[in-house]
């Protein structure tokens, strides 16, 4: 196992619903630590740079413009194994589909508005990590 950081990002979905503690709790309880965290509303401009990956895509008007409809929280998770630890959480992009007791299948009402976002590799971990925060507001513990 190594050591990784992944940025996880609590979508307007769950910021609405009141659960960041109850989310960033369960991170917490899986042994990741946060290493940075910030509140912001994304600009569509600014949500269709972070998700250009999936600009082909028919959703692609709908993930952008629900994505910075609220405020998100924005959160860099740091630990043994961080990137999968976290999707193992996060459960199926589908809520639907999403096994029991996962983020998703807590909280998510759909596909779309899926609660949570988490990198999924290395090499997108670090460039959505730049994305949001410069390596002097990084805190490891
Ligand atoms: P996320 O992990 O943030 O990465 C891309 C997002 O696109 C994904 O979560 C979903 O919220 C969204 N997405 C994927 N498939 C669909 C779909 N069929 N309709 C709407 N949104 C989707």
């Amino acid at each position: 196992m190594a050591r990784e950081r992944t940025l996880s990002i609590i979508k307007p979905d769950g910021v609405k619903k009141n659960v960041i503690g109850k989310i960033i709790a369960m991170f917490e309880e899986k042994g990741l630590t946060v290493a940075a965290a910030k509140l912001v509303q994304l600009t569509k401009g600014e949500a269709e740079g972070f998700y250009a990956v999936h600009k082909a895509r028919p959703f692609f008007g709908e993930l952008t413009g629900f994505m910075q409809s609220g405020p998100v929280m924005v959160m860099v998770l740091e630990g043994e194994d961080a990137i999968a630890k976290n999707r193992e959480l996060m459960g199926a992009t589908d809520p639907a589909k999403a096994a029991a007791g996962t983020i998703r299948k807590l909280f998510s009402a759909s596909i779309g508005e899926n609660t949570v976002h988490g990198s999924d590799a290395q090499e997108t971990a670090k460039t959505e990590i730049a994305w949001f925060f410069a390596e002097s507001e990084l805190f490891t513990r």
